[in-house]
């Protein structure tokens, strides 16, 4: 499956959904995943991505790890639905773009 990493939390670009061809993202407040049922390793989201917060499981860098767990438990969460269409970016996406450590920021 691909993974969603922490680069994403509080910016929430967006651009991964338009392109995903079997529509397996979510959405939650400050932040997307990818349900690793539905994902069929295709990798077309990952270019998409401003921040470069997409990565192929088995890419995924030391310290993210812990994403695989959080999309795979968030892709089913209560209140995490699945988005299909671009839509703008969170306000103070430009703010936190370049920001580490923002685990602790993951609204569930
Ligand atoms: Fe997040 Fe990047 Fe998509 S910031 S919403 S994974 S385009």
């Amino acid at each position: 499956t691909h993974v969603v990493s922490e680069a994403c939390i509080r910016c929430k670009y967006t651009d991964c959904v338009d392109v995903c061809p079997v529509d397996c993202f979510r959405e939650g407040p400050n932040m997307l995943v990818i349900d690793p049922d539905e994902c069929i390793d295709c990798a077309v989201c990952i270019p998409e991505c401003p921040v470069n917060a997409i990565y192929a499981e088995e890419d995924l860098p030391a310290n993210q790890i812990a994403f695989i767990k959080i999309n795979a438990e968030l892709a089913l969460a209560d209140g995490w639905k699945s988005i299909t269409k671009r839509k703008p970016a969170l306000p103070d996406a430009e703010e936190w773009k370049d920001k580490t450590d923002k685990v602790g920021e993951l609204v569930r």
